[in-house]
């Protein structure tokens, strides 16, 4: 194995992931007041709104599924009956479905962010980097996911990048099970892994923050103020 694969599929994803976490505790201590993602709702609503929804309803379920296909051991699925032909087309019509509401969201979002002055003058440059970054591991998914499965079909994820994706996790790297995946998953791969290092310096740490308690907590009331 060469040194660039072991750099690339080894010592780059663990430096982002230690980037991740030691970041997010520096941001949280030094930066705290800042922690938010920026709101430019009051420069334009609609695009952002529309943006907005169908990233969020998009990418939710995607994740859903990269933690099922990356965590999940082919066998264990196979052991509750459910056959790889089965598995692949729930991947790809239901990942298909929901990247699409997903790279649909981000492409209004990113044209937002660039076309209009106001909202472009408002952004900082990790705004931007953010916005085109997100845009392209998007995109590098579901490219991947549809044309492999039409010019690659006997390439299965599920034996190459998710059984190195959990050797990472379990601390027993190897950077041999990447070297025959296409193209196209290594540039999403490598990216997506690149995005988590530049997290915790980016407005990206507003996920950390949904007001969960919002949903369930008792109304606030504002009353009139009446002069006496
Ligand atoms: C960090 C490591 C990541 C790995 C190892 C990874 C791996 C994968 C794999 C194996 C697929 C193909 C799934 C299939 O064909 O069913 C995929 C698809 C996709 N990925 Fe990722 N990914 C990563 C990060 C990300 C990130 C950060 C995003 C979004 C911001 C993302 C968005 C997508 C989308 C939209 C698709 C296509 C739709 C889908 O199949 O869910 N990925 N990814």
């Amino acid at each position: 194995m060469n040194m660039l694969s072991q750099f690339l599929w080894v010592i780059l994803p663990y430096l982002c992931i230690a980037v991740f976490i030691v970041g997010h505790i520096f941001r949280y201590r030094t930066d705290k007041f800042n922690w938010t993602a920026k709101s430019s709702e009051f420069i334009e609503k609609k695009q952002l709104m529309v943006g907005s929804i169908l990233f969020h309803l998009g990418i939710i379920p995607v994740i859903l599924g990269h933690v099922s296909g990356l965590g999940i051991p082919k066998s264990w699925t196979q052991a509750l009956g459910i056959s790889d032909h089965l598995y692949h087309m729930g991947a790809l019509y239901g990942g298909g479905f929901f990247g699409v509401l997903t790279l649909a969201g981000m492409i209004i979002l990113t044209a937002r962010r660039f076309t209009i002055k106001s909202v472009r003058k408002l952004s900082s440059a990790s705004d931007l980097i953010v916005n085109v970054l997100l845009l392209f591991i998007v995109f590098m998914g579901m490219f991947s996911t549809i044309v492999t499965n039409v010019v690659q079909p006997e390439f299965d994820y599920r034996e190459s990048i998710s059984v190195w994706f959990r050797g990472l996790l379990i601390l027993r790297p190897d950077a041999s099970l990447m070297a025959d995946v296409p193209v196209s998953f290594k540039i999403h791969v490598l990216s997506g892994f690149i995005i988590f290092g530049l997290w915790p310096f980016t407005r990206l740490v507003h996920v950390w923050s949904v007001p969960l308690n919002y949903v369930g907590r008792s109304y606030i009331i504002y009353r009139k103020h009446r002069a006496s």
